[in-house]
């Protein structure tokens, strides 16, 4: 939906989501070029990872989040996290008053058409099982071989921030080079948590290899937000507030190797605590 109601107006905040810090790469970039809007980010952590959630699950936790950011007053929500995106977007898409911003279907095209005959998709268990990246690019290039791999450490390595541990290093370059045996063209980093890995990546692959789908998605989200008249009008707002379901110190440990947090994450569950 995309309607503005009694509770939001144009210069309401933009909520954004994930299991915990991943959906900061997301946030970034959208700050980068969107520098005047309010922001409102919560971070999952509680059932973090979300790759290894069933389907009712993530439902049931994106709807507690997804009211919470209704009941603030959101303008937009923006999904920032593939595995939601992936496999619970379709089911709620309509049932909320603001604009939502899933990230996989957000940047499909845009990946469809890469000059390139060969995409590699790192993501999480249940971003691959859900074949969402195949089929949404499917839609715009049915040529295009693209090539699912999950990568299930990783989620851990980033919120533990451990990534530069021999053993974190040695689990990085494994999976890398396992998806090199497809001869990617380029690697999408289909899940928001991996480019905090893009470093030690980059140490056994050329950087230019491996794409950040948060740089697209930001362009769209504002293009969009411009479309629908929703952009703030007023200049310097930037005020932003961070919410986590779990380990707000942690939060702000890992948070920090990608993101300077304004203020402290605050601690705020809803019903569903499993
Ligand atoms: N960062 C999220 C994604 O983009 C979820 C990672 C997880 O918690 O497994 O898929």
């Amino acid at each position: 939906m995309n309607t503005l109601n009694s509770k939001n107006n144009n210069n309401s905040p933009i909520g954004f989501f994930d299991s915990g810090v991943g959906g900061l790469t997301v946030l970034n970039k959208v700050k980068q070029i969107l520098p005047n809007e309010n922001f409102i980010y919560y971070g999952d952590t509680l059932h973090m990872p979300y790759g290894d959630k069933s389907k009712s699950q993530l439902l049931e936790y994106s709807k507690d989040i997804l009211e919470f950011f209704e009941d603030k007053g959101c303008k937009a929500v923006v999904m920032a996290c593939n595995t939601t995106s992936s496999t619970i977007y379709n089911d709620i898409k309509n049932d909320y008053d603001f604009r939502l911003y899933p990230i996989v279907q957000s940047v499909a095209k845009i990946l469809a058409e890469l000059p390139i005959g060969r995409l590699g998709i790192f993501a999480t268990r249940a971003t691959i099982e859900s074949g969402a990246y195949q089929n949404e690019i499917f839609k715009y290039n049915s040529k295009m071989k693209v090539f699912g791999q999950y990568c299930p450490k990783w989620v851990h390595i980033v919120e533990n921030s451990t990534k530069n541990t021999e053993e974190s290093r040695q689990t990085i370059k494994a999976d890398l080079l396992k998806m090199l045996e497809n001869n990617p063209e380029k690697i999408v980093l289909g899940c928001t948590h991996y480019p905090f890995l893009t470093d030690v990546l980059s140490e056994y692959a050329p950087a230019d290899l491996f794409l950040d789908p948060a740089v697209d998605f930001a362009k769209y989200i504002k293009q969009d937000l411009e479309r629908s008249g929703l952009l703030t009008s007023s200049v310097l707002q930037n005020k932003e507030e961070f919410y986590v379901s779990a380990n707000p110190e942690q939060f702000k440990i890992s948070a920090q190797m990608f993101y300077e947090l304004k203020s402290n994450p605050e601690l705020l569950t809803f019903k569903n605590l499993v």
